[in-house]
């Protein structure tokens, strides 16, 4: 049995923030974000919170899927921005929907979650332990982001996506390649709370998010590729069969890079960059869902999903539709 991708569903906060907006904030402007970045506009949370988000896109994809709330096994979020740091988000959804019968936890790879999330999901399906997952990626990362930092703060946006995913005899998921490098964690972080505690009273501040944007963009252009490559080889697949690559919505030079180095037509890249911005774990599966609305996934589609993210994390996953 593989994990098949049968549901997706996506929602986005209300409040639109486009460039020109932000330039009211620190000192930017819509041609310099666009042109380094390719984003044009994001979505920020005002009533909405990473539960509320992740609540909504679950409730479509289970709606696309045919599936119950109650029929699901495994239920992840993958997120950086939970409301609490305890329950987890994963917890509040089940609730939220009735997914009386999940186990529900949350997990943390950054932007590499919903990548993570499959992969966990594959193992348990593929075994028979479980036959239904929901697997979410939801983030309002604009409560992690410093509004003074022009480097990050033009760069991230807030929302959801969602993808239900079972056990079937066709498509599904071919191959993978994660991998993680904890040693290069300080190029993109975000520090919690301080210990204060009766025998230590830290002095540091909660932190927000701080990266090296150079650093950042020289591991995704050496990195995605790689990996891509080599979940390719383990599907026994050559780049030329892929019908779509959908990478993780971080800047539209590295998209293009990657497929560039990849050899394969930019067309086969859709990008939501202009729109969305980078929502970290959020961001495949909301293009993902994207897709899936507008009818752009056929039956035997190949797909690639590929990511980076803080950790520093990566993946890719190779998949039939
Ligand atoms: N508006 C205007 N100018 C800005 C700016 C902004 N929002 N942010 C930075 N600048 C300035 C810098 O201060 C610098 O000015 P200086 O030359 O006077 O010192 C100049 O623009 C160039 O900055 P630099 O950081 O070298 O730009 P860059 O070409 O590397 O682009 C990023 C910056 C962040 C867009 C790019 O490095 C990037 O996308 N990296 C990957 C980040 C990423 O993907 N993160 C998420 C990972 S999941």
């Amino acid at each position: 049995m593989k994990a098949k991708i049968i549901g997706t569903g996506y929602e986005l906060p209300a409040f639109e923030a486009d460039n020109q907006y932000l330039s009211t904030l620190v000192e930017t402007s819509d041609e310099w974000i666009r042109e380094r970045t390719g984003i044009g506009k994001r979505r920020l949370a005002r009533e909405e919170t990473t539960t509320s988000l992740a609540a909504g896109a679950a409730k479509k994809a289970l709606a696309r899927a045919g599936v119950r709330a109650e029929e699901i096994d495994l239920l992840i979020v993958a997120t950086i921005t939970s409301d609490t740091n305890t329950p987890s988000t994963a917890c509040r959804v089940q609730a939220e929907l009735g997914a009386v019968h999940a186990v529900a936890f949350d997990i943390n790879a950054a932007c590499s979650g919903f990548l993570y999330a499959i992969h966990i999901a594959d193992a348990f399906i593929r075994s028979g332990i479980y036959r239904h997952a929901l697997l979410i990626g939801a983030e309002t990362l604009s409560k992690l982001v410093d509004w003074t930092d022009r480097g990050t703060c033009v760069l991230f946006g807030d929302g959801a996506g969602a993808a239900v995913l079972t056990a079937s005899e066709e498509g599904g998921v071919i191959a993978q390649s994660v991998g993680s490098n904890g040693e290069k964690w300080e190029v993109l972080s975000c520090l919690g709370r301080p210990v204060q505690n009766p025998v230590c009273q830290s002095q540091a501040e909660p932190g927000y998010l701080k990266m090296n944007g150079q650093e950042v963009f020289k591991f995704a252009i050496r990195t995605v590729p790689l990996c891509i490559e080599q979940a390719l080889l383990k599907a026994e697949l050559p780049a030329e069969e892929i019908t779509w690559f959908l990478l993780h919505q971080a800047n539209k030079r590295i998209i293009q890079s990657v497929a560039k180095r990849l050899k394969q037509p930019e067309e086969k890249f859709p990008m939501n960059i202009e729109t969305c911005a980078n929502t970290s774990a959020a961001s495949l599966p909301i293009l993902l869902a994207q897709m899936e609305e507008q009818g752009r996934l056929k039956a035997k589609d190949k797909v690639v999903l590929s990511g980076f993210g803080a950790g520093l994390t990566w993946g890719a996953c190779v998949l039939e539709w």
